[in-house]
């Protein structure tokens, strides 16, 4: 380790090496607690960009791992298949009425490129026409290429522009508590979609209920139902990226479920393997599945990666299903511990438009927005000071802690909070 705090040879996502607090050196993380190498104990309040379900070193998904390493690590999916891969695909086909494929893949960015590529692929055998794909103001679907395109354009893909494919963009009425323009912000939203539909479109992508990086923008259900009724209507295939929204994120286990939304394609991943290992899901329907099979070797989807459906992931992902499955109202009762305490948060002067949805629960920081605002990392110092791990988006603070914490451990979140707030200084 350099003196400085950096490593020599690491290379960090979303850093400038050298530029703010150096990565903090971990040695263990158990529940909801991470352990550094010099004893400090934090609380992990985002589950380690939201991946981690049920709290780090869950013994149940450890010991499926380490069994399932003993018996079968890896094995190219091309050619072969496995029970773990058989019996996940199942159960989560089982949760998806309409749903009964699973294209396995590696993280929440390539779910998002099968997904576009099976749009598009079956879409141009059934109306080459149809070349138009519609995403939402404000999204965020990955930092692949293809995933880059669909999302949002500004600070995060800039440099790229010139190799982003031309994606329609309707607005994204994001709503918060008390909010009194939502009505007339969601008409003018279908509104706008409707008129982009009238372009022959392939399909249109959204993040169900929550866009989160771009600042834990909640829309409400019934917006969701009005995209999905005009998307059908216009013969457009509906795309939902619930990487961060699924496996009991936004308070049912799929926040289509809780939107009443029946997508025709699902991009899973996060909390998928209860956030031990990196994998990814793709959902789809039989009758889209079929454009790519039959006499014609150029039907096939040509897309693989190496550890496709990797066994240990499976495992992982089974064992995660079977915690979440035992007790299906945990992500409900995380947002009835969220309430009251957001409640007392939200009286704070530099609080504004405080948000709740399941186990998410969010604010901005009254004062100058945008990712690359000072405040949040201010307040990210406070309260880590303070034994508590946040990591604002910009002037967006939030917390998604892992499923099982505490009401104790949830209220040393929210005062970590105040204090940092009372100690911030003003913008
Ligand atoms: C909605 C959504 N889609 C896709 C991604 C990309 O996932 P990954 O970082 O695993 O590639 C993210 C990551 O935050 C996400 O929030």
């Amino acid at each position: 380790m350099a003196d400085s705090g950096w490593h020599p040879h690491l290379w960090h996502p979303l850093r400038r090496t050298g530029e703010g607090l150096p990565p903090l050196p971990v040695r263990r993380g158990r529940g909801v607690w991470l352990e550094l190498e010099d004893g400090r104990q934090l609380i992990d309040a985002i589950s380690s960009w939201w991946v981690t379900l049920h709290g780090h070193g869950e013994p149940t998904i450890a010991a499926a791992i380490a069994a399932q390493a003993r018996d079968l690590e890896q094995v190219i999916f091309a050619d072969f298949r496995h029970g773990p891969a058989a019996r996940l695909a199942e159960r989560l086909c089982g949760h998806w009425p309409g749903l009964s494929r699973v294209f396995f893949s590696d993280d929440g960015s390539t779910a998002v490129e099968v997904a576009l590529k099976l749009a598009w692929q079956h879409q141009q055998r059934r109306d080459p026409q149809r070349r138009q794909l519609i995403a939402f103001e404000g999204a965020y679907h990955g930092d692949t290429v293809g995933a880059m395109a669909v999302g949002s354009r500004g600070l995060f893909n800039a440099p790229f522009e010139p190799l982003l494919f031309p994606v329609a963009r309707a607005p994204w009425p994001a709503t918060w508590w008390d909010d009194d323009g939502v009505d007339a912000r969601e008409a003018a939203a279908l509104q706008s979609l409707e008129a982009l539909l009238q372009t022959p479109t392939v399909a249109v992508i959204l993040e169900p209920l929550v866009q989160g990086a771009s600042g834990m923008a909640m829309v409400r259900p019934s917006f969701l139902q009005g995209v999905a009724e005009r998307t059908r209507a216009a013969g457009a295939l509906l795309i939902a990226d619930e990487v961060l929204t699924g496996f009991g994120r936004t308070g049912d286990l799929f926040a289509c479920r809780r939107a009443g939304l029946t997508p025709d394609l699902v991009a899973l991943s996060k909390g998928l393997t209860g956030g031990f290992l990196p994998m990814s899901v793709t959902l789809a329907g039989e009758t889209l599945h079929q454009s790519f099979c039959g006499a014609d070797p150029t039907a096939m989807f040509f897309h693989g990666h190496s550890f496709t459906a990797n066994p240990l992931g499976c495992a992982a992902a089974l064992a995660s299903l079977d915690l979440l499955e035992a007790d299906p109202g945990r992500p409900q009762r995380l947002e009835q511990l969220h309430r009251p305490r957001l409640q007392i948060l939200a009286r704070h002067p530099l609080v504004q438009r405080p948000r709740l949805l399941g186990t998410i629960a969010a604010f901005d920081l009254r004062g100058p927005s945008g990712y690359l605002q000072p405040a949040g990392r201010e307040l990210q110092r406070l309260c880590l000071a303070q034994g508590v791990y946040l990591r604002p988006l910009g002037s967006v603070v939030y917390l998604m802690p892992p499923l099982v914490i505490s009401a104790a451990e949830l209220d040393r979140c929210y005062a970590a909070l105040q204090q940092g707030l009372a100690q911030l200084t003003p913008a």
